[in-house]
């Protein structure tokens, strides 16, 4: 069995609750788009490109249900609509992206005199059906390109690699990207071991990784976030992996908290360091790292698991849901699906890395 972390089939969307994994499988269907937004700001489905495929998916369910009165109804409705989710979650750039591709796609059909409301919808409908197929396509592209930079650096069949939060099926339509680099290599018969950090506060390594590593039945070892750093000294390690919520025009990188640290150790080890992210994870309107919007989540959820405390009653918390790599830090580079680039190629690449075709 294949992990789906989102199901969609002719206007019906299901997302796996990822907050109950990994002791329950169970499927939410997602009605509206409020459903959709809620699933994402409560983190039911997480990982940046799951949200912004959850976000467009949910406006195909409600389009689905709707019948508009003229194309200027529909076009206001998108626009309205994507402006909403879009305030779900605020770090991840994969969801600002597929906001800003759908609302002009909704714009050149209301332009395109030939098409009534109720074509309109449908198209819309059809291309964001598409995000799916695209993503694991992509994902694959970047799962190829960062294993065989990997093995051509690392000059060995045996490959170790570490890395953190959950990038893999449960955060994207399927594959995954830094955990696609991991499958890629595990296919390939080069990966030796995978090593996961827990990834507190909110425990995606722990829950979620460790879950789909298990399930692939790839070999995986669990670490606490505090061990990264003896790791590195005492087993070998060939790479590190993680995944981007959003890349600045200099490379500095927003993912999941506790990545900032595992990049200083790993430079300290001399350890390659690799972001793993899609085009559609890069911000070339920023010019550095400083600019990210840093989501901060409530304390609950570092106070306690599966509401059990865990701290101190009446402690002060900062929960900041991510931090930002230095550029300087990737020194393994950025995988894409176009190919892997150090921080400085960047601006040599920026219009393929700006055009995307996520509704292609
Ligand atoms: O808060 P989350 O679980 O949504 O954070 C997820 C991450 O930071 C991932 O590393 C990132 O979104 C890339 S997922 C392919």
């Amino acid at each position: 069995m294949v992990l789906e972390a989102i199901q969609y089939e002719n206007g019906h969307l299901m997302i796996l609750d990822q907050l109950l994994l990994p002791n329950e499988t169970i499927y939410q269907s997602i009605n509206s788009i409020q459903e959709g937004w809620e699933a994402i700001k409560l983190m039911k489905v997480r990982g940046a490109p799951a949200i912004s495929i959850v976000a467009a998916l949910s406006l195909a369910v409600e389009l689905n249900k709707k019948t508009f009165l003229s194309k200027d109804e529909l076009h206001n409705y998108v626009k309205e609509s994507l402006q909403y989710l879009a305030t779900s979650r605020p770090t991840a750039v994969n969801l600002c992206q597929v906001v800003k591709l759908i609302t002009e796609l909704s714009a050149e059909y209301f332009r395109n005199g030939s098409y009534t409301s109720e074509e309109m919808k449908n198209k819309l409908m059809q291309e964001m059906e598409k995000l799916l197929d695209s993503d694991i396509r992509i994902n694959k592209l970047i799962g190829k390109n960062g294993g065989k930079h990997i093995l051509e650096h690392c000059k060995t069949d045996s490959i170790s690699i570490l890395t953190h939060c959950n990038t893999g099926s449960l955060a994207t339509a399927g594959y995954g990207t830094a955990l696609g680099v991991i499958r890629w290599l595990f296919e390939d018969e080069k990966l030796s071991q995978a090593y996961c950090t827990e990834t507190r506060p909110y425990n995606q390594g722990a829950r979620l990784t460790a879950y789909e590593l298990v399930h692939d039945k790839i070999p995986a070892t669990l670490i606490c976030d505090s061990m990264v750093a003896s790791l590195m000294k005492s087993r070998k390690i060939s790479a590190v992996v993680v995944g981007a919520d959003r890349v600045a025009a200099n490379g500095d990188t927003a993912n999941k908290i506790g990545t900032y640290q595992i990049a200083v150790n790993a430079k300290y080890h001399g350890i390659p360091f690799y972001v793993a992210s899609p085009k559609s994870s890069f911000d070339f309107s920023l010019s550095s790292g400083d600019l990210i919007p840093i989501e901060e989540r409530p304390s609950n959820e570092m106070m306690s698991i599966n509401s059990i405390p865990i701290a101190a009653k009446g402690i002060n918390c900062w929960n900041p849901a991510f931090d930002v790599t230095p550029a300087e830090l990737i020194t393994g580079g950025i995988i894409t699906e176009i190919g892997v680039f150090s921080p400085s190629e960047l601006n040599n690449h920026i219009e393929e890395l700006m055009s995307i075709e996520l509704l292609k």
